[in-house]
């Protein structure tokens, strides 16, 4: 449909344009099946509303300091008007708006939309997700239960492994040398005040260049995509129905969520009392995982800074060609997927299950100084490990750099995700090896 005859129908043209600042006038028929995108991007942006909403309500009851933040929480629980419910929408939007993020990243990656001309909102989005963990961290503390406490307790003394800068910015978050009153304060005033404003501002300018890459990646033509059309669509009411329906579901699913599965709350802080095993909250729980096998430098820092540097470099590396578009770029990009997932969910826990019960904390060769046998060599080899695989995968397959990329970036996304279920269900009391059941 032409613009003109859009704007001759217009019966809502107020309210019309002043959506369609935000959004595209057309979009290709093709990008509007819910499996393109998953409609992730907007389901975070519900999430956070959700947050900042709940999260007004809560400021008015809510005291940050580690004689009343416990109490305060409990009264919001018992006595406030629908205190527990919006407390549990405040939880549960948290933790899924971690959740949905990821995977609306993974949907980016996975369909090739990091490309240019959408290289810099790559980067805007990893910002966003790092704010994000930010804001889930210093909201986890709040509480100020043992959960909460001890796992702060532990993603700090993580901080404290960095070389050089690691002390002085554990000293500085915690606001002294433990945690106390100054961290409570840190923690609400980042939480409440600094890390949402930050969002607010990324995320407009994140929006601001979705629109200016004209949309979302367009599909490219394959036989099934044909079958929908080359054709474009009116935004309204094509695509902003949908989006309005996902953000309405999401928002049910959260509040029966919230009503069924009440927000946690453990014993009040103490200090003197680590609970056994004291795990960090589930996003942090793969570094953790990667603290039992590795040198605290190589866990904390070195392997970390390398898959930062990696994400962003992503984007920026020469590829063969413009595959993006679809969903794992070609067939034969999907069959690499497929088994890079496989060796990741194979090789993974063999290599804990190795270090945990052949090797052990000593490290592969204990004559050594432990940063070696415990660090350089355990990471050298995987190391090698991951570029055997690229070269193999690259000539089994005959595959272009985009599909091999693609396909390294799943094998490590299933890896991290494989440390990550082992630390949440599989570690127990000293955080040994145990079933789900045992912990
Ligand atoms: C609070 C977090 C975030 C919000 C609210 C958000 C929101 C959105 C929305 C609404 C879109 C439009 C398409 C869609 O729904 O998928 C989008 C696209 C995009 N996002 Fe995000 N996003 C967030 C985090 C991220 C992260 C973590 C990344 C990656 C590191 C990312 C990278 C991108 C890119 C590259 C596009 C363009 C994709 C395309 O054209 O197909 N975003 N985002």
């Amino acid at each position: 449909m032409a613009i003109a005859d859009m704007q001759e129908n217009n019966k809502w043209g107020f309210v019309n344009s002043l959506i369609l600042h935000t959004r595209p006038v057309l979009v290709p028929a093709k990008a509007l099946r819910f499996t393109h995108t998953f409609g992730l991007g907007g389901m975070s942006l519900v999430l956070f509303l959700m947050l900042i909403s709940t999260g007004l309500l809560m400021i008015f009851v809510y005291e940050p300091s580690p004689e009343r933040a416990y109490e305060s929480i409990l009264f919001m629980q018992q006595e406030m008007l629908f205190g527990r419910l919006i407390r549990g929408v405040h939880y549960w939007s948290a933790n899924l708006l971690i959740a949905v993020a990821v995977l609306h990243m993974l949907r980016v990656f996975l369909t090739g939309a990091f490309h240019a001309p959408r290289r810099a909102n790559w980067i805007i989005g990893l910002g966003l997700l790092f704010l994000i963990m930010v804001s889930g961290f210093t909201g986890y503390l709040l509480a100020w239960d043992q959960i909460s406490y001890w796992a702060i307790t532990i993603c700090t003394e993580m901080l404290g492994y960095m070389p050089g800068i690691g002390q002085t910015l554990q000293r500085v978050i915690l606001g002294g040398a433990e945690i106390g009153p100054a961290t409570v304060i840190n923690f609400y005033a980042l939480h409440t005040i600094v890390v949402p404003l930050l969002l607010v501002a990324l995320m407009t300018w994140h929006f601001w260049r979705v629109r200016l890459a004209g949309g979302v990646v367009v599909p490219r033509d394959t036989e099934e995509n044909a079958q929908a059309g080359t054709d474009y669509v009116p935004y309204i009411p094509n695509l902003l129905l949908r989006e309005i329906a996902v953000g309405l579901m999401l928002i049910a699913f959260v509040l029966v969520i919230a009503i069924f599965f009440e927000a946690p709350l453990g014993e009040p802080a103490n200090p003197g009392l680590s609970p056994n095993p004291a795990k960090a909250p589930w996003y942090f729980v793969g570094l953790q995982e990667l603290l039992l096998h590795f040198h605290p430098l190589f866990a904390v820092f070195i392997i970390p800074l390398v898959v930062v540097i990696a994400v962003v470099r992503v984007a920026y590396l020469r590829y063969d060609a413009d595959l993006s578009g679809n969903w794992f770029l070609t067939p034969k990009g999907r069959r690499m997927a497929a088994v890079a997932a496989t060796t990741a969910l194979l090789l993974t826990p063999l290599w804990i299950l190795l270090d945990e019960y052949a090797v052990g904390p000593v490290g592969w060769f204990s004559s050594t100084a432990p940063v070696i046998s415990n660090g350089l060599l355990p990471c050298t080899a995987l190391a090698v490990g991951v570029v055997a695989f690229y070269m193999l995968i690259r000539k089994q397959f005959n595959a272009s750099k985009n599909e091999t990329v693609q396909a390294l970036f799943v094998l490590l996304v299933v890896g991290f995700t494989v440390l990550t279920v082992t630390g949440v269900w599989f570690r127990g009391a000293g955080m040994a090896l145990v079933w789900p059941w045992q912990t």
